[in-house]
């Protein structure tokens, strides 16, 4: 027998209700803020997420599904949505129109991680990017919608926010903490080590408790920030203030992809283990230029399907469609030419074999129809339906041609 590989799994029943039902409620919400679809390729050139996710990730360094194809191309199975859609913007010379683009798209990111709870290779995500916007207001009404998806699903969550500064403030206070580092380097694990000279940013963000607590006194880029950038977080605080947003602080939040600068920000919900983080996002101005397109703002986010699956309640399932069975074979007959009507507008389901009347209402039943359609040996002889509304529970016999289709 071949199982799924290790990390992946499928989707089927209950959780491909869930898969759907969030990807509906993300997208009806998604479109009320004005955005629209895009349909990206999975597959793409190495070098594009290289250059954006950037080499010192994990993402990039160790997690991804590369190879070389047939024509001896180096490629990737993309671990993110991100940069695709920014290529896109700029294959498709969106970057050339001075306008506002935003789009939302899901589907299959892969990642050579660790499984564990939480944690897959082959995983779904639900994303929004937003082009051209360089106001704080936009960064605002992004995180006011993962919060209405959110709350549409029913979920719990807290948000974190940090500023990761740009291109003017940023390199200074890497000098510092640089500096900062470079002095209890000794004490530090060896991936923070590492990360000194390649992305001391990361060093923040380490989990070993031990790398953290020597971090205490670490210079705060929050302390850091240029007029505009200081000036723009202290505005998304107050604009979240003022809807009643309830948000922290987190200095340390840097995210484990290269391309932010500015607004940084993770939905984190603490009803799902160690995996706890939601959805995460953030600003990447410079990004579309770092990928040779004309310099745009931009701003984005992606929410982890498979981790809020655990989370969402699927709605109560409503009586559907109709059922359609016969206790003879020339009642079956009879059936399938009303099936072909009824389908054009209806759920149907029509039962091939020939059964007792309680045998086909259990299956009625079953399968959530609300209506279901009989025919019996007197049905058959007097050319007759019987039908029954499986909700209000009123029955009724009709002459066949008397049968209304809608
Ligand atoms: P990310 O934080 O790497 O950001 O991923 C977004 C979300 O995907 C995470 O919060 C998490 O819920 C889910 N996720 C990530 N890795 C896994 C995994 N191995 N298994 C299951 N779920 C996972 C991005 O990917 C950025 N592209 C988001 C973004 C869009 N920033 C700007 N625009």
């Amino acid at each position: 027998m071949i199982n799924p590989l290790r990390g992946m799994k499928d989707l089927i029943f209950e959780d491909s209700q869930k898969f759907v039902h969030i990807v509906t409620t993300a997208i009806k919400i998604s479109k009320n803020y004005g955005y629209s679809y895009i349909e990206i390729p999975i597959l793409e050139e190495t070098a594009l997420f290289k250059r954006s996710v950037g080499e010192s990730s994990d993402i990039v360094g160790k997690e991804m599904y590369q190879f070389q194809d047939k024509g001896d191309n180096d490629v990737c199975m993309r671990p993110e949505g991100t940069a695709g859609i920014v290529r896109a913007f700029i294959s498709n010379k969106l970057d050339r129109q001075d306008s506002t683009f935003r789009f939302y798209y899901y589907g299959p990111m892969f990642r050579y991680e660790r499984p564990q709870k939480g944690r897959l290779r082959s995983f779904h995500q639900f994303g929004c990017e937003s082009f051209g916007e360089a106001s704080v207001y936009e960064d605002f009404m992004i995180i006011c919608m993962i919060k209405d998806i959110f709350n549409a699903l029913d979920i719990n969550f807290a948000l974190k926010i940090n500023s990761l500064g740009c291109k003017d403030c940023m390199p200074p206070y890497r000098v510092k903490l640089v500096s900062f580092l470079s002095d209890i380097k000794d004490e530090l694990c060896e991936d923070c080590k590492r990360r000194i000279d390649i992305n001391p940013i990361r060093v923040l963000d380490c989990k070993i408790e031990r790398c953290q607590s020597m971090l205490c006194n670490s210079p705060k880029l929050i302390d850091n920030l240029c007029e505009v950038c200081d000036s723009d977080f202290e505005k998304l605080k107050s604009l979240l203030d003022s809807v009643n947003i309830e948000y922290e602080c987190d200095t340390n939040l840097v995210r484990g992809l290269d391309y932010y600068n500015k607004t940084a920000f993770e939905f984190i919900s603490s009803e799902i283990g160690s995996q706890s983080a939601i959805a995460g996002g953030g600003r990447y101005d410079r990004l579309v230029e770092f990928l040779d397109g004309k310099s745009t703002p931009a701003i984005g986010f992606a929410i982890g399907i498979e981790r809020i699956m655990d989370l969402v309640q699927l709605p109560q399932a409503k009586r559907e469609g109709f059922y359609l069975g016969s206790m003879n074979e020339k009642g079956i007959e009879n059936l399938c030419a009303i099936s072909l009507n009824l389908v054009k507008n209806n759920k149907v389901t029509l039962e091939y074999k020939v059964k007792s009347l309680k045998s086909h209402l259990k299956s009625a039943d079953k399968i959530g129809a609300k209506i279901i359609i009989f025919i019996g040996d007197d049905e058959l002889a007097n050319e007759t339906l019987w039908i029954k509304d499986l909700e209000t529970k009123e029955e009724k016999i009709i002459r066949i041609d008397e049968l209304e289709f809608s």
